[in-house]
């Protein structure tokens, strides 16, 4: 068994609990969290045991179906106000990543229009609405893999940063899934990964799952990648993202704005995939974003043998950035591949969602 056959989140519906696959410990050891307490999910989120945008969302999605399971609530009232309650709390895990709150927020509705139900079938229906959360990610990964793949070919070699893989999701990734889409059809890729301080995703699982999948892989410091790009060795840049504002401003892991600078000196494309719950056309530009910051010791003193800064050093860890969309050469999406102006193209595919074609007689 290699770590692609191990799913980074699920809900063991015989025991009811979510399973995590522990990204922290990863890639020593493969160690599968059994929770049910709402207090050891919001803080599985927040230490990124799972991480990862869409992975974020579908465990808090089960979450919240697991403390609803457990609400004392005798009449509707109570038991939406101790929804709420929950909803709020598991939200407030991470800030960032906007699948959190849509995921939350989409059982939460399921609730709100179930009013004419027992508490029982309200249980079952966010039951239904997480699960089906999580396949449909499976769905739009592997379509975002299918668009992204039209931008590349065998042999070509690909930059990426932070970890946008199948750990972060439910199946292939976002940044990576053209790359395991590829590898099912027999395709060769050469992937460099940046190691991504201060939290080492690139280095323990974006190398870990593609070196799994057989992915000729390299691994670089993050100061390195203009040093490869001006090299020649790079043909596209591809990343994740949290957040998206309504102009194509795209926020991902702390790194990706400079190596979208880079790329744009080095004239190499550079793209952000992503599905479209991770676009937000709530806020126009990525000033509106609010930005996680974490702990000082993440970069002070975790994984290393012994602290390595002067005691009292002044830290600023914030863990993402927001690259100008006039840095991104397209948006890969579930239903396409949107190009500049994003405020136009990003809206003609909501559009398209929100209206889908009637089906002929
Ligand atoms: O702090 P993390 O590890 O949760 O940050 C993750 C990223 O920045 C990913 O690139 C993003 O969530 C996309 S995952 C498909």
């Amino acid at each position: 068994m290699n770590i692609l056959t191990y799913e980074s989140v699920s809900l063991d519906e015989n025991e009811p609990s979510l399973l995590i696959l522990d990204q922290t410990k990863l890639p020593n050891d493969i160690n599968i969290l059994h929770l049910t307490d709402i207090h050891d999910i919001h803080r599985a989120i927040y230490t990124l045991q799972v991480r990862g945008a869409p992975a974020i969302g579908i465990a808090a999605a089960f979450g919240l179906y697991l403390s609803a399971r457990s609400l004392n609530a005798q009449d509707y009232p109570s038991f939406m106000a101790g929804l709420k309650e929950a909803r709020d709390f598991l939200n407030s895990a991470r800030p960032t990543a906007v699948n959190l709150s849509w995921a939350l927020n989409r059982l939460y509705s399921v609730a709100e229009d179930s009013r004419d139900k027992s508490i029982p079938e309200i249980v079952e229906a966010l039951k239904l609405e997480a699960l089906a959360i999580k396949s449909e990610d499976t769905e739009m990964c592997r379509r975002i893999g299918e668009h992204g793949l039209t931008l590349i070919h065998d042999g070509v070699t690909i930059l990426t940063h932070c970890n946008a893989g199948q750990l972060a999701t439910s199946k292939y990734g976002t940044a990576l899934a053209p790359i395991h889409l590829g590898r099912e059809k027999g395709m060769n890729f050469r992937v460099y990964c940046d190691e991504t301080r201060p939290l080492l995703q690139g280095a323990r699982l974006t190398a870990f799952e593609l070196m799994a999948d057989g992915v000729d892989t390299t691994l670089i410091c993050d100061n390195m990648a203009g040093q490869v790009m001006k090299e020649g060795k790079i043909d596209a840049v591809f990343v994740g993202c949290d957040r998206v504002a309504a102009n194509g401003d795209s926020c991902n892991k702390i790194g990706t704005s400079s190596l979208a600078v880079l790329a744009k000196y080095y004239g190499v494309p550079f793209y952000v995939l992503g599905p479209t719950s991770t676009i937000d056309m709530s806020i126009q530009t990525g000033a509106e974003i609010v930005i996680e910051q974490r702990k000082p010791e993440e970069i002070t003193e975790m994984w290393y043998a012994q602290r390595m800064a002067p005691q009292d050093v002044k830290v600023y860890n914030p863990a993402f950035d927001v690259t100008d969309h006039e840095l991104i050469t397209g948006i890969v999406t579930e239903h396409g591949i949107a190009r500049p102006p994003y405020t136009d193209s990003l809206r003609e595919i909501f559009t398209t969602i929100e209206k889908p074609s009637t089906p002929s007689l």
